[in-house]
């Protein structure tokens, strides 16, 4: 009898996927004040640099779509993920949030060296959407570090800004997020700023400008966007930079969408629906945003005894 519940309890342990084993209170005997001591090392550095909200959003997602949510992107060594010329305008706030937030954690002797940077990112991600006025919610916890990080792995891994409905769809899908997820979670871009380069095909091309972008709008662009100036100038997302809220939506609505792959959820037909719904209910759009940024967070997570808890976040152990 024993020895039958062992083997059921060990068979269960291997068919659970990986991020069955995060849980909302890993580290309640472990370091139980982590939450707080990541919310006030975040608020601290949020405060002195507003820039480290869209910087911690975006390194996360980057961290989650390449090798999974493990930190590898916060790595620092020779060709490491986040010297892919697609992660080289990674703001330096988002990294530094993440050191700031686990040296506050390990001057707790007790937390020391007991808490992942890759959960410490998942938690400063969480804080700073609450700190720019975003919902709050609980996060899941339980992701240990990996230990590979490498230029190459980051080819064909994000989204680039030219890319169709499609090209969208399977590559989110690829991660087990739906299409409202991808909406939701493209809805970060009401955070932060873009260099000129990502969209001056739209405002500056032979074949005039981009039809489904709002022409008034197009105009301004071209005259905040001038030619070939080092370092290229950085533009809002949306109207309201600095708060998280629906107003990327409302923009879509008015062919404001600063990429294409922002403008297409409302463009094409098959998306516009729930654009419209998040544009219209802020609710809406923050309940789907916490759903898709929870499954986000479960990409590919190392758990248990897989990968390790870094001590330093940018070095191996
Ligand atoms: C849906 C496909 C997506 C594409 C094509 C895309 C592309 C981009 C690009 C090209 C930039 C501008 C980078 C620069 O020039 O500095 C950017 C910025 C940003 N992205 Fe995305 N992104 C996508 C989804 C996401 C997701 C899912 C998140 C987070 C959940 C996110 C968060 C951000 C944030 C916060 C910024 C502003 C960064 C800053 O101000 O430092 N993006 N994105
Ligand atoms: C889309 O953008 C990527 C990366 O910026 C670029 O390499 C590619 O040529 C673009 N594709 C089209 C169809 O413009």
């Amino acid at each position: 009898m024993k020895k039958q519940m062992l083997s059921l309890l060990f068979f269960s342990f291997f068919v659970a996927s990986s991020y069955s084993q995060l849980s909302h209170n890993f580290y309640q005997h472990i370091c139980p004040n982590v939450e707080s001591i990541v919310r006030s090392a975040v608020t601290n550095k949020f405060q002195q640099m507003p820039v480290t909200a869209p910087a911690t959003l975006r390194l996360f997602f980057h961290d989650c779509f390449v090798r999974g949510c493990d930190a590898s992107v916060i790595l620092s060594h020779a060709n490491a993920e986040k010297d892919h010329h697609e992660d080289l305008s990674l703001a330096g706030d988002g990294f530094d949030t993440v050191i700031k937030a686990k040296a506050a954690v390990d001057s707790h002797p007790g937390c020391r060296n007991k808490v992942s940077c890759a959960d410490i990112l998942a938690l400063a991600t969480r804080d700073v959407v609450a700190l720019t006025g975003g919902p709050s919610y609980n996060v899941e916890l339980g992701r240990r570090d990996g230990r590979i990080s490498t230029r190459k792995s980051v080819q064909h891994k994000l989204p680039h800004a030219n890319f169709t409905l499609d090209q969208l769809n399977t590559m989110f899908a690829s991660h087990g997020l739906s299409q409202t997820d991808m909406i939701a979670l493209s809805g970060a871009h009401t955070l932060g700023f873009s260099h000129c380069n990502q969209f001056s095909k739209r405002i500056r091309s032979k074949a005039g400008i981009d039809r489904t972008l709002n022409r008034v709008y197009a105009l301004q662009l071209r005259q905040m966007c001038p030619v070939n100036v080092e370092p290229d100038v950085v533009i809002n997302m949306d109207p309201t930079p600095q708060t998280f809220d629906n107003a990327y939506y409302k923009n879509l609505q008015q062919g404001k969408g600063l990429f294409s792959s922002d403008q297409v959820l409302f463009t094409d037909a098959r998306s516009r629906s729930t654009v419209n719904l998040f544009a219209s209910n802020n609710n809406a759009f923050n309940k789907a945003f916490v759903t898709a940024i929870t499954k986000l967070g479960r990409v590919g997570v190392l758990t248990g005894y897989q990968g390790e808890i870094r001590r330093d976040c940018s070095r191996v152990n």
